[in-house]
């Protein structure tokens, strides 16, 4: 039997990410032992329903239906919090932080409306609050921002950090997939959120952003703050016309920084990426991010943005800073956080977010009406770079497709007003953005 001292520690959760937690630090147990030269052993874990069917049997004793107990067990130093929602999560993470405990959390939810009370209750109180998982899934994007890039400054942080989302656009482009049916494949392959509209509206990227957002620039930025826009209008009309113009359609978060005007913006929405970008390529659940530093160019990361496996290995990752925490060998990652927000950084305005559009409308088909909607989008000064007319599913109608040279999002927004209030518009317009990131 081993000599090495035993960290145990608490699962509160045990579904897709709590079960691969489980199975990955029992098949790698013996090489934990060597790098950490700790036994991380799972001593407690509370679900809601402790008679469901598990994948894995717990020793006698440890599964339990109370997360709080396990926040407030004194011998359980290190809480794993991988049940998700902002209500009992939050409730279980402070209570474990006020105890001066190591939280490792991969609810980007929580950590995006809450981060400041977590961040503040673990100053206090001499905890930590570690969450590789809670962006891009295996990609050490937290690591990388806080550790390896902490020499640089961020002009523009973009990429794809849902699994789900990227899942079902690249089943509907590939093979004209219907989007219920490779949801409900998604939500099969443990990659969705409970709530899957958090998934498909963008709210689970734009959580994402928000973290990387505070990572990179010590700003919270609260999600009415941002432009979040989902994947649920996207139609196989906007993939062959995308494909037409030369474009995959991906949806990003796109954080950017003016460092001379002290302006932030950070916006989730699907967008034109051409065929041939790094970006565009990556497929099924995969999620890819590039940084730009000042320092050191521009990087990029890919690799699994979802699921038991890829989740585990960001999960077991802030298991070992907290094993080398706990036995004093390793500076409190939190002190690596980044600096108290700059006050001079503020949201940038709509006019200065700046991007190609793509615009697809469904119209009356006769007479005059590209007139019509031509006149809308010059009244804003919208200048339309290409149109395509294709056939509607709706009788009498057409699918109009139009391209605009560089604008702005105001004038956009404007624009669209103007094109809803038409009476030849018959459906509210869709609308993306081509993305001309340069890679
Ligand atoms: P999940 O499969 O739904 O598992 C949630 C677990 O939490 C279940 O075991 C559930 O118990 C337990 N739980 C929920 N409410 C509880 C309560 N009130 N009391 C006790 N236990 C409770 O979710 P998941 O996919 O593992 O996601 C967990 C967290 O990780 C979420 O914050 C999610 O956003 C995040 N995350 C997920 C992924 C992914 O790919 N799935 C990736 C990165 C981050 P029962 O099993 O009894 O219902
Ligand atoms: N539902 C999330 C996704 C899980 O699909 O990306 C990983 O955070």
């Amino acid at each position: 039997m081993s000599s090495l001292p035993v960290l145990p520690l608490g699962l509160c959760g045990f579904g897709t990410v709590g079960q691969g937690v489980w199975q990955h630090l029992e098949a790698n147990r013996a090489l934990l032992r060597a790098r950490l030269g700790v036994d991380l052993r799972v001593t407690r874990v509370a679900v809601r329903d402790a008679r469901r069917r598990r994948d894995f049997r717990l020793p006698r004793g440890v599964l339990g239906t109370d997360p709080l107990a396990i926040a407030r067990d004194p011998a359980v130093p290190v809480v794993c919090e991988l049940m998700g929602g902002t209500g009992l999560a939050r409730e279980v993470t402070l209570a474990a932080l006020r105890l001066g405990k190591v939280v490792v959390s991969a609810n980007k939810a929580l950590i995006c409306e809450h981060g400041p009370e977590l961040l503040a209750t673990a100053r206090r109180h001499g905890g930590h609050f570690l969450f590789e998982a809670s962006v891009a899934g295996g990609i050490p994007i937290v690591k990388a921002l806080r550790e390896g890039l902490v020499a640089n400054r961020f002009p523009l942080i973009y990429g794809i950090l849902n699994g789900t989302c990227n899942y079902i656009l690249t089943q509907m482009e590939e093979r004209a997939a219907p989007y219920a049916e490779v949801l409900a494949e998604a939500k099969r392959l443990g990659y969705a959120e409970a709530d899957e509209s958090l998934d498909v509206e963008g709210w689970d990227t734009a959580h994402k952003a928000a973290v990387l957002a505070w990572l990179a620039h010590g700003v919270w930025v609260p999600t009415s703050r941002m432009i979040v826009e989902g994947i649920t209008r996207l139609t196989p009309t906007d993939f062959r016309q995308a494909a037409a113009l030369g474009y995959g359609i991906k949806l990003l978060a796109v954080i950017a920084r003016d460092h001379a005007r002290d302006e932030l913006s950070v916006r989730v929405h699907p967008t034109l990426l051409p065929v041939g970008s790094v970006i565009a390529r990556v497929s099924g659940v995969f999620n890819a991010v590039s940084v730009t530093g000042d320092v050191v160019g521009t990087t990029l990361y890919s690799g699994r943005g979802a699921g038991r496996d890829a989740t585990a290995s960001a999960v077991l990752a802030d298991l070992a800073d907290a094993a080398l925490l706990l036995r004093g060998d390793r500076p409190a990652p939190a002190a690596l956080a980044p600096a108290p927000a700059p006050s001079a950084c503020r949201p940038a305005p709509p006019e200065r977010i700046r991007s190609r559009y793509y615009v697809r409308l469904t119209v009356r088909d006769e007479p005059g009406v590209l007139a019509r909607i031509a006149s809308a989008m010059a009244r804003h000064r919208v200048s339309i770079a290409t149109v395509i007319q294709g056939p509607s599913e709706r009788a009498r109608a057409a699918s109009l497709v139009l391209t605009t040279h560089e604008s702005d999002e105001r004038a956009l927004g404007r624009t669209l007003r103007g094109l809803r209030a038409l009476a030849a518009v018959l459906e509210d317009p869709v609308l993306l953005r081509i993305g001309d990131f340069g890679a």
